[in-house]
C-alpha cells in the first residue's frame, strides 16, 4: 500500500500525500467536527453581514438614543440574540456533520479504502497529519465518469504550506489514471478561502445554488460546484 505514497513538494516543507490508514481514523474524525465548527462561526460572520440580519441589529443598537432601551438593556438583548443565534447555527452544522460521522467518516477503510474508484488520501507536513481528503465516483451530466473530492480539509497551523495544492493534485492524478473526465468539489459561500484555492488548481464554477426551504437558506448560504476538466490524450 505505502507504494502509493505520493510525495510532493511545493514550497518548503514539502507536503507529503498518503493514502489513509486505520490510524488515521480518530484524528480524521476530530479535524472534522474542529472544521465543522469553523465553518459555523464564518457561517454565522457571513449572515451577520446580510441586511436583512444586520438593519434589525442596528435598530435595536439606536433604542438607546431614542429612549426606548437603556443602555444596558440594550446590550443584552443584543448579546441575547447573538448568543443565541450562534449557538443555533453551531447546532445545526453539528446536525449535519453527526449524519457524515456515522456515514462516509463511520468506517473511513470500507468506505473509501475497500471499493473501486474510492479513496481517502492524509496529507503530511514534517511527518505531522496536516490535513486529509477522499474522493468518490461520480456519473456526469451525460452519464460520463466523474469523480467528486469530499472532506477537504487541512488543520489551521498546516494552512498555506501546499497541503490542499498536493491534496487535491493527487485526486486528480487518480481520477486520471481512471479515464475519467472531470473532477467535481463543492464550497460554500462561507469558505471564501476555498473558493480561491479550488480557483488556483484550476477549477472553474460550474454552478451556484441555494437549497430552498433549509436552514441554509435563512443563513444565506450559496453552495457552489466547482469542476476540473481533465485534458483528454489524443
Ligand atoms: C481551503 C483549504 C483546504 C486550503 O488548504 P491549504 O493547505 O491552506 O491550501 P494551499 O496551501 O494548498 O493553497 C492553495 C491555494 O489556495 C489559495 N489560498 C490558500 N489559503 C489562502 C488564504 N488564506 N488566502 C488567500 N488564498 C489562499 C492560494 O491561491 C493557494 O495557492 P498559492 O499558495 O500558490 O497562492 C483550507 O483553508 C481549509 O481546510 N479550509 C477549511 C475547510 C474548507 O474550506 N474545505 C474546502 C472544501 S472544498
Amino acid at each position: 500500500m505505502r507504494c502509493e505514497l505520493a510525495g510532493q513538494s511545493f514550497g518548503m516543507p514539502s507536503p507529503k500525500v498518503r493514502i489513509y490508514n486505520d490510524y488515521d481514523y480518530f484524528t480524521v474524525r476530530k479535524l472534522f467536527i474542529y472544521l465543522v465548527k469553523e465553518h459555523a462561526n464564518t457561517a454565522f460572520i457571513h449572515l451577520l453581514q446580510k441586511s436583512y440580519v444586520c438593519s434589525p441589529l442596528l435598530v435595536v443598537l439606536l433604542l438607546p438614543v431614542v429612549q426606548v432601551l437603556p443602555p444596558v438593556a440594550t446590550t443584552l438583548t443584543l448579546a441575547v440574540i447573538l448568543v443565541w443565534t450562534w449557538f443555533g447555527i453551531r447546532y445545526m452544522f453539528l446536525c449535519d456533520a453527526r449524519l457524515i460521522l456515522s456515514d462516509d467518516l463511520l468506517n473511513i477503510k470500507a468506505y473509501y479504502m475497500n471499493r473501486d474508484g474510492y479513496r481517502f488520501w492524509v496529507g503530511e507536513s514534517e511527518g505531522k497529519f496536516a490535513g486529509m481528503m477522499g474522493i468518490i465516483p461520480l456519473s456526469g451530466p451525460d452519464g460520463e465518469n466523474h469523480m467528486e473530492i469530499r472532506r477537504l480539509m487541512v488543520c489551521r497551523i498546516h494552512r498555506r504550506k501546499g497541503i490542499a495544492k498536493a491534496l487535491c493534485k493527487t485526486a486528480i492524478d487518480f481520477a486520471r489514471k481512471r479515464g475519467c473526465r472531470a473532477v467535481i468539489a463543492q464550497a460554500t459561500s462561507a469558505q471564501p478561502i476555498a473558493h480561491k484555492c479550488l480557483e488556483k488548481l484550476g477549477f472553474t464554477q460550474t454552478r451556484t445554488f441555494q437549497q430552498p426551504g433549509t436552514w441554509r437558506e435563512f443563513l444565506g448560504l450559496t453552495t457552489t460546484i466547482y469542476q476540473y476538466t481533465i485534458p483528454q490524450r489524443r
